[in-house]
């Protein structure tokens, strides 16, 4: 099978894919044939090691000093191939999509995943791209939108870079959930905006909608507290997605400021929240947008369109069957 794997730091170059044999499921385990799998804001910082100011040591403190030390990959859709000993809960040919996480490995044509572990059925309502697109805006944008912010009927939000994979989740969950979306994008992606459910949509280079906001979502934590505090009502909330280490320390040791709260932080990659993520899609509040496919040998191209941060919805990968 195919694999990819990260041989430095640096550019989409350092992504190179091997021939290996396949894996074997353990105890427990499943083996999955991947058919799609996106390529992330996530996927890209890892590879180039490019990180929002003061986490650049962390991150390497973590995953490796020298290169990157995880296998490309976060997350992935595909068929059941094999059970391991004991693997109860799926059966094979059945179609399923899930995360490999940070630690990664879902750029590959198999994979392997215990199946207790982060690996849900797909719904027959979606595809393997729009199932390999699924978790990483979804979960982000439902984590803070729902359990952070608690975002309720009839708020006000602005969604600012609301038509990548985060910010299209956030405009449609917080649609679903009853709130007014206003929102900032490329001109090229108003159109999408307006779909994805913003009513109002200016470009970001030439400032936001007037406001005031209950919940503003920061994708690119281009705002920040200075650029967003003045359009925050009474009791508003700053969400800001992408934050350097000074805005992570400033949002947690205050995070409320004059009734006002300032919000940063990674979301959970648990069952539960894939599981609460897919009943706000059967309810028909949130369905990722596919904006680019390619076939998994452009890999590299892929990575590079993904540090660009202007992607509309998500870019995925998918691979051909060779069985
Ligand atoms: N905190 C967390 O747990 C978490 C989780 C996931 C992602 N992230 C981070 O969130 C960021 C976005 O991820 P993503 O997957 O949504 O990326 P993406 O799909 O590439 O989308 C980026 C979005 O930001 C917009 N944008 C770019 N520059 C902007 C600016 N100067 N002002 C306002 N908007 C701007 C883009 O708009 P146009 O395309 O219209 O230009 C696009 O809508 C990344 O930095 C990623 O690392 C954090």
């Amino acid at each position: 099978m195919k694999v990819a794997r990260y041989t430095a730091y640096g550019g989409p170059e350092t992504i190179v894919l091997e021939e290996r044999p396949l894996p074997v499921p353990g105890p427990g385990e499943v083996l999955v044939r991947v058919r799609a799998t996106p390529v992330t804001a996530g996927d890209a910082r890892l590879r180039s090691g490019k990180v929002p100011r003061g986490l650049g040591l962390m991150l390497r403190l973590v995953i490796g000093w020298n290169r990157p030390r995880v296998a490309p990959g976060w997350a992935f859709a595909g068929e059941v191939a094999g059970l391991g000993p004991g693997a109860t809960g799926f059966a094979e040919g059945q179609r399923v999509f899930g995360l490999k996480g940070f630690k990664g490995g879902a750029h590959a044509e198999y994979l392997v995943i215990p199946a207790a572990g982060p690996v849900l059925p797909l719904p027959e309502t979606l595809g393997f791209e729009e199932g390999a697109a699924f978790f990483f805006g979804g979960l982000t944008a439902a984590e803070f939108l729902i359990d952070r912010a608690k975002l309720v009927r009839g708020e006000r939000l602005l969604v600012a870079g609301a038509t990548g994979a985060v910010g299209g989740a956030a405009v449609q969950i917080a649609r679903h959930l009853g709130a007014t979306v206003a929102a900032t994008a490329s001109p090229a992606n108003h159109a999408l905006a307006r779909q994805l459910g913003a009513t109002e949509v200016t470009d970001y280079r030439k400032g936001t909608p007037p406001g005031p906001f209950d919940v503003i979502v920061d994708v690119m934590g281009a705002l920040g507290w200075v650029g967003a505090r003045h359009l925050l009502a009474p009791g508003g909330r700053l969400i800001q997605i992408t934050a350097d280490l000074p805005a992570m320390l400033s949002s947690a040791f205050r995070p409320r400021r004059g009734g006002k709260s300032f919000l940063t932080g990674t979301s959970k990659e648990d069952l539960a929240s894939m599981r609460r993520l897919v009943t706000l899609h059967q309810s028909g509040g949130y369905t990722p947008v596919v904006g680019q496919s390619m076939p998994f040998e452009r890999l590299a191209e892929a990575h590079a369109i993904a540090e660009s941060f202007h992607k509309p919805g998500n870019l995925v990968v998918t691979m051909e069957d060779r069985r």
